[in-house]
């Protein structure tokens, strides 16, 4: 083309000679125009289109320069030949309402209020324009769903569901009377259950924007009024028209209904259950006169208890002794008494268990010391200065703290023994209230079965000197046993032979020996001492 026009020039201006017709130079984008000094004429390309104006007006890119310089905010620029044109980008539209613009024409581009066309969001949407856009929430009572708030319909997938509340909740002592739907807004109507008056509150529950039935507050009460009330209870469960009741820590019941029912007439049916104390099913455990066991027995049934007695005694001074012995019983009385074969001198520990309670109680009790049982003495009289005198040993004796203890009482005008006076050891030391005296002592570990003891043989005896017998005068010979632990004592004395001829007459009582013999006796218990008077007759 360029080419051409080039020939075009070169043929043209020797042909025209003296004077050059510059507007046929001119090129078509251009304008043949006036100079401006009136000296001729000048070849301006046309608006729209840049170059010399003779040789070539290229088309200008007037979008070049950028679309919101030339047309404005929010624009496209869109280039023509010789020309171009302005569109507003999509959220804008143009101030002249047409599709097209150019800037020169006073048209701009504004903001659309997408919001302004309805359901632009969809159901339950809620539209907030925005510069050049728009975005949705949810209005109150909706939820969005598959997305999160703000969105976009056009680019997510998020849209706007109505609450459900699903089936009203219900309400303690009513029943649902009707409901308008299970959606946001949507009310349910209750009434009192049967046996139940309404006191106060509101009568219907909504569905909340919180997916939640905002529950009716009607309160409750049941026609038969307040819970009855029994002594030592609690109640544990009350619901409609029902409670359940409990007896409280401590206490308890084993029979009667724990139910109480409020009955269709408005009265209550009370449970008949009655709280009794609970106290150990064996108690009030003690023990009489160190033999028999006494207890109140606890019991919530008619059935007997079987008890098992167990007993376990011990004896500090005799290490190999063990009294271990079990008793069983049977009993449906409430008060019990068991009586157990107790050796003296031990300590007792006692467990009695009720077998079906599971229950077990332990009492101790130590047994006291007894009067020791004297031996079976063979009782004489002897003429000779030495007599060898027997005796049989009594059963059940304490031997390790049991001794036989031989005194000599040599006779006089009037005599008095005391069986718990201490003795002498040494007949040449005289008193002035007895002259009697202790001749021998021996350990009744020592005695067999059978005892021979010749008194007056000069030997010693448990520490006691066995002094010989004054030839001529008369002697009663005591054996006394005694027992003696810890700070007790106790003896028992038995007339056990007379030596020397004479007439005095000894006055025992209760002695199996003294009877023997016929004489005539008299004794006075003071504790368990025996005090003897002797008197010639
Ligand atoms: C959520 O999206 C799933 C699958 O894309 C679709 O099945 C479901 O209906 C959508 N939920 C709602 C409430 O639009
Ligand atoms: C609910 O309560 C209103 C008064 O708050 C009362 O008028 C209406 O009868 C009640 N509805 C029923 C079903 O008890
Ligand atoms: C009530 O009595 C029943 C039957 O006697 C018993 O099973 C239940 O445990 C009792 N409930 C209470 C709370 O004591
Ligand atoms: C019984 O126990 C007491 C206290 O432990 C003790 O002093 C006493 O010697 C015991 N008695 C016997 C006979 O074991
Ligand atoms: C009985 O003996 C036991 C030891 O076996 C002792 O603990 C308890 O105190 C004694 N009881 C009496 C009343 O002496
Ligand atoms: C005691 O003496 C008698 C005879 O007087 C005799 O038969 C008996 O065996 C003696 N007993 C003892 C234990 O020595």
């Amino acid at each position: 083309m360029i080419v051409v026009f080039l020939l075009f020039v070169f043929a043209g201006v020797p042909t025209a000679g003296k004077t050059l017709d510059v507007c046929a130079t001119c090129h078509t984008n251009a304008r043949c125009d006036d100079k401006a000094d009136g000296s001729g004429k000048v070849c301006n390309c046309k608006y729209g289109f840049v170059g010399n104006g003779r040789t070539y007006c290229q088309d200008k890119d007037e979008c070049q320069i950028g679309a919101s310089r030339i047309c404005g905010q929010h624009t496209t620029c869109h280039n023509t030949y010789g020309s171009y044109f302005c569109k507003c980008l999509s959220g804008y539209s143009p101030s002249n309402n047409m599709d097209v613009f150019i800037p020169n024409d006073g048209t701009h581009c504004q903001d659309i209020d997408e919001c302004g066309i309805s359901g632009q969001c969809g159901e339950g949407g809620q539209c907030r324009n925005t510069e050049g856009s728009f975005e949705c929430s949810c209005q109150l009572g909706y939820r969005v769903h598959n997305g999160t708030e703000p969105f976009h319909p056009d680019t997510d997938k998020a849209s706007c569901k109505v609450v459900d509340c699903g089936q009203p909740a219900s309400v303690e002592d009513t029943v649902l009377l009707s409901f308008t739907g299970t959606t946001y807004g949507n009310e349910a109507t209750f009434v009192c259950d049967e046996g139940f008056i309404w006191v106060s509150g509101d009568n219907i529950s909504v569905c909340g924007a919180n997916g939640l039935w905002r529950g009716s507050t009607m309160v409750c009460e049941a026609k038969c009024g307040t819970v009855p009330f029994l002594a030592n209870s609690e109640v544990v469960w009350h619901k409609r028209s029902v409670v359940i009741h409990r007896c409280v820590e401590g206490y308890h019941s084993w029979r009667g209904s724990n139910v109480s029912v409020c009955g269709v007439s408005g009265v209550w049916q009370e449970a008949t259950l009655r709280c009794i104390e609970i106290k150990p099913p064996i108690n009030h455990l003690n023990i009489l006169n160190e033999k028999c066991l006494h207890w109140k027995a606890e019991k919530y049934e008619e059935d007997p208890e079987d008890y098992k007695v167990t007993y376990i005694g011990s004896r500090d001074y005799q290490s190999s002794f063990h009294d271990k012995r079990k008793r069983l019983l049977s009993s449906k009385a409430d008060q019990l008494e068991l009586c157990l074969n107790l050796l003296p001198v031990t300590n007792y520990s006692i467990s009695i268990t009720a077998v079906s309670a599971r229950f077990t109680a332990t009492i101790t009790t130590n047994t006291s010391l007894p009067v020791p049982p004297a031996p079976v003495v063979y009782y004489r009289e002897f003429e000779t200065p030495v007599p060898t005198l027997r005796l049989r040993r009594s059963a059940n004796t304490l031997d390790p703290i049991s001794l036989y203890q031989v005194f000599v009482l040599p006779i006089e005008e009037i005599m008095l023994f005391d069986c718990s006076s201490p003795g002498r050891p040494d007949p040449s030391r005289k008193s002035k209230s007895s002259s009697e005296y202790i001749t021998a002592q021996i350990r009744l570990t020592q005695v067999g079965t059978e005892m021979n003891f010749t008194v007056g043989d000069g030997l010693y005896y448990g520490g006691f000197y066995n002094a010989p017998l004054e030839n001529g005068r008369n002697y009663y010979i005591i054996l006394r046993a005694v027992s003696h632990w810890k700070t007790a004592l106790k003896s028992s004395c038995v007339l056990w032979a007379k030596i020397g001829g004479t007439s005095y007459v000894l006055k025992v009582s209760s002695l199996s020996a003294a009877a023997s013999v016929g004489l005539v006796a008299l004794a006075i218990l003071v504790g368990y001492s025996c005090i003897w008077f002797f008197r010639r007759t």
